[in-house]
């Protein structure tokens, strides 16, 4: 039997790694489709996406907004991503939590959702991350120890990871539906 495939673009804008990790997982679960092929790549090295038809993007969030690299590739591609199916997953502490859920669909989102209202998005989700402070210097280890407690009301010191890989599964599986039966 013969079919055409769907092409995937998933990209990621990873600071330390928990939004590749995550992105791998993703991409390794979209794979066992074989209706789906899936391109994986770090955002920075996009440069052409007209080929593909569906584009997935992981960032992870800094200071309360997504990764700038993130925030370009939706200002530059703004008008093309409007033909082709999106999904967008924010990875950080504030998802580590019900209310931070919540927040990270008031706050997070929004900085590309309202800002790009034509980019239609098929499926979006938002992930706990994961904080090594052995790969901070010591400045960033004070400030990003204050966003821990903050974000996730819990202290931390060595690594902290929420990383929840089965809501991560779950969703990589509704996505892969949703990749091949919206419009
Ligand atoms: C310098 C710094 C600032 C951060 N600021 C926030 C923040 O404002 N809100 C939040 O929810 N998480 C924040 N985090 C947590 C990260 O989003 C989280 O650790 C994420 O998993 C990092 O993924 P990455 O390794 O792919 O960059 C911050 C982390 C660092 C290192």
């Amino acid at each position: 039997m013969s079919f055409i495939a769907i092409n995937i673009l998933l990209t990621y804008s990873s600071g330390y790694g928990a939004t590749r990790e995550i992105s791998d997982e993703i991409g390794r679960v979209l794979s066992e489709d074989p209706a789906l092929k899936v391109d994986l790549k770090p955002i920075d090295e996009i440069q052409e996406i007209s080929a593909y038809d569906a584009i997935i993007v992981g960032t992870s969030i800094r200071a309360d907004r997504p990764l700038a690299n993130t925030r370009d590739f939706f200002a530059l591609n703004r008008d093309i991503l409007t033909t082709k199916k999106v999904a967008l997953f924010i990875v950080c502490l504030t998802a580590s939590t019900e209310e931070g859920q919540v927040k990270v669909r008031e706050n997070y989102f929004p900085q590309i959702t309202e800002k790009y209202p034509s980019i239609k998005l098929i499926s979006t989700a938002a992930f706990g991350g994961k904080v090594d402070f052995d790969k901070l210097n010591p400045v960033m280890q004070n400030l990003v120890r204050r966003v821990v407690l903050e974000k996730t009301g819990k202290p931390s010191n060595g690594s902290f990871d929420a990383r929840d890989w089965a809501k991560i599964h779950d969703w990589a599986r509704e996505l892969a539906y949703r990749l091949k039966h919206s419009e």
